[in-house]
Formats: structure tokens, sequence, C-alpha cells
């Protein structure tokens, strides 16, 4: 819808143009002529008036592209020592210092590699019960790391990440871990992957497996070169330039700051003081801090960073715009938030109908 005119919308939409022109009105916008292209904000409320579905696309055209670096999100089955690794890659990092520095809880992390390239990392829960997270973990990667104990092999949330990591279209690296005990037998669980169709690279497909000891640290070098390879393979970029969009990893309440949401940056740049709007929720950013607490002015491409100011508790999996004023923002929170409610009753309803039928 970005870019359209009133006249293309009414076209598109099948409501007559002075029907669209009055709903402008009603949100408070003056378009002065009817083939004026509607900015993005306005043609959200205007089908969230309509009850059409919108997708925010936002035209790359002219954009300048940039490297960024990957976003890597480590996946595997409970206790298969995904943290362990993570902890133990931290330490090979120049950011060893800093370590202590990192919240646990956030699950996302910045590894500064000897060779100066630094990777964005997700930590996710490995225990049956944490699905979403990984399926969320899955959809805002580049890579998965796939770690799997060499004494235990293969086990249910194995599978499971690799059917989300195949689901969201995302190559995986595996990393067989625990090479250290005396129970790992890594080629079982070789065999294990390629009978679940894991094309691994010993056998002539392009999935990369190293063995590594997060305990020893054994093959940590050959994990971040593996890394490092299939992102280079990717060449991932971003547009680094113009408005951000970013995506809700977590998001939690502070007692004393109010609602705070981890976000990974997926194109533009985020800056400090601008206003914007999170899944049904809106606030004015008044700090953006890395992975280490440290305030900074500004977050960019693959970085994660922690955003305070906003007015209510989004949800994990939201996604960050920028608007340009605190009305813009305060309406699409407001329309938006009337929009779920809709949905909701609407699904509702189909509930005691659904049932209703079901009893005749
Ligand atoms: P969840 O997050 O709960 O899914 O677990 P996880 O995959 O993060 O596993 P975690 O790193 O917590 O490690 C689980 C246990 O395995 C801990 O007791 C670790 O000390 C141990 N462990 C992890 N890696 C290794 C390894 O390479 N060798 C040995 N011997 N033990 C390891
Ligand atoms: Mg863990």
């Amino acid at each position: 819808f970005e870019g359209m005119t009133i006249v293309e919308l009414a076209k598109a939409t099948g409501y007559s143009i002075s029907s669209l022109q009055d709903m402008l009105v009603n949100i408070g916008e003056k378009v002065d002529s009817e083939f004026d292209p509607l900015s993005i904000d306005i043609a959200e409320l205007l089908t969230m008036e309509l009850g059409v579905n919108f997708r925010r696309l936002i035209s790359d055209e002219g954009a300048v592209f940039q490297h960024r670096p990957a976003v890597v999100t480590v996946m595997g089955h409970v206790d298969h020592g995904k943290t362990s690794l993570l902890d133990a890659l931290r330490q090979t990092s120049i950011a060893a210092k800093e370590a202590g520095g990192i919240t646990q809880h956030l699950g996302a992390f910045v590894i500064n590699m000897p060779s100066g390239a630094s990777i964005t990392v997700l930590d996710t829960p490995g225990h049956a019960a944490f699905s979403a997270m990984r399926a969320r973990g899955a959809a805002v990667t580049d890579i998965v790391v796939l770690v799997v104990a060499a004494d235990d092999g293969v086990m249910p949330q194995t599978l499971e990440a690799m059917s989300h990591a195949r689901e969201a279209n995302v190559p995986i690296v595996v990393a067989i871990n625990k090479c250290d005990v005396p129970a790992a037998d890594p080629e079982r669980v070789r065999v294990q992957l390629g009978a679940e169709g894991l094309l691994l690279e010993d056998l002539g497909g392009d999935v990369q497996v190293v063995e590594v000891s997060a305990k020893t640290r054994a093959g940590l070098d050959k994990l971040e070169e593996a890394i490092l390879l299939q992102a280079e393979m990717m060449d991932l970029k971003a547009r680094s330039d113009g408005p951000c969009q970013a995506y809700v990893v977590e998001a939690r309440l502070d007692r004393g700051r109010g609602p705070l949401v981890t976000a990974i940056v997926k194109s533009g740049t985020l800056i400090c003081g601008q206003y914007i709007v999170v899944g049904s929720e809106w606030g004015r950013i008044r700090f953006i801090r890395n992975m280490l607490g440290r305030a900074t002015a500004s977050g960019r491409p693959a970085m994660p960073v922690e955003i305070e100011g906003l007015k209510g508790l989004p949800m994990a999996g939201d996604d960050v715009i920028v608007v340009d004023s605190e009305e813009r923002a305060r309406m699409l929170s407001n329309g938006r938030k009337k929009k779920l409610e809709k949905d909701r009753l609407l699904k509702a309803r189909r509930r005691i109908e659904i049932e209703d039928t079901s009893e005749s």
C-alpha cells in the first residue's frame, strides 16, 4: 500500500473515493489531493478501518546496502551444552573481559571473533516446553547452530530444532558437543543426522559438522570458522539508512524502568528519541542499550538492543517500526489494539458457532 493514492486504494478495496476521504478526516489526516501518495502509516490506519489485511513492505529501491554481522541461533536438545558452548566461545573472543557484564536472561549476545568479525548470537532453551521460543529463534536468524551431545545423540528437540530451521529456510551448522566424554560417539550422531535427511558435508552435502567440547575447548576455533564461512557464503547485507525495522526477541517488565524490549535490528538505524510502535504498543525511545547494558545512541542492523520507553508491554515476535510523531504512534497503537480485540471477538464467536453446530 505504500505510496498508493486514494484513487488507487479505492480501486483496490472497492470503497468509494469520498468514503475513503471521510475516513481520512476521521483519523485526523489531511490529504490535499486524491492523487497524492499516502504514507505507509496512513495506509495501515485506513486498511484497519476497512478490515483489509495489510503488510508493511518498505521499498528498498535506491537504498544503500552494507555488510552486516550474521545472526546465529543456537538450538538443540536440553542439556546438550548450548549455553556452555556459548560461554566457551565468548572466552575465545575479544569480548571475554566483557562477558561478566552480559545479562543472561536476555538470551542475546555479540561475540567478537579474534579475526575481527563479530556475530550476534541467540541462545535458546532446549526444554520441550519452549518450542515457541525456538521457532522465534529460527525466524529471526541467518544460521542455526545445532548442538548435539556426542554421548546422547539425536533427541526429540534436536529434531524439532531441525524442523524449525527448515521451516524458516535457515542453513544449519552442526556442533557435536561433549566429545571429551568417554561415551562420546560422534560417528553415531553423524549417521543419525544423515538418517534424518541432513546432508552432511562429509557425505557430499553442504551442512558443516564440527566436533567440539565446551569443557576442554577442543574444536572451538573450527566452530567459529564454520560459522563465519557459512555467513560469508550468504553475503549478508542490510539497508543501514532509513526507517528502522526490528524484531522483538524478548519483552519484560522492569519495576523501575518499565517495559523493556530486547530486539534485533533487521534494517535501518534505530535512534534514541524516536517514536516507535511495537506490536500494538507505542512509546518514545528513552534509552537504547547494547547487550553489555551500556547506553548507545543508535542500533545498527543485526545488533541486539534493549529498548526502554514503551508505554505497555509488547510480545516477543512483534515488529518494531519507527513513526514520525507521538500522534501517529498513538493512532497506530490504538488501531492495532482495536483490531486485535476485533479479531479476538471474531475468533470467540466462531468457536461458539462451531460448538453450536457440533451440538445439534
Ligand atoms: P538447556 O539450555 O537447558 O537446554 O541446556 P544447555 O544445552 O544450554 O546445556 P548446558 O550448557 O546448560 O550444559 C548442560 C550440562 O552439560 C552442564 O552440566 C555442562 O557442564 C555439561 N556440558 C556442556 N558441555 C559439555 C562438554 O563439552 N563436555 C562435558 N563433559 N560436559 C559438558
Ligand atoms: Mg542453556
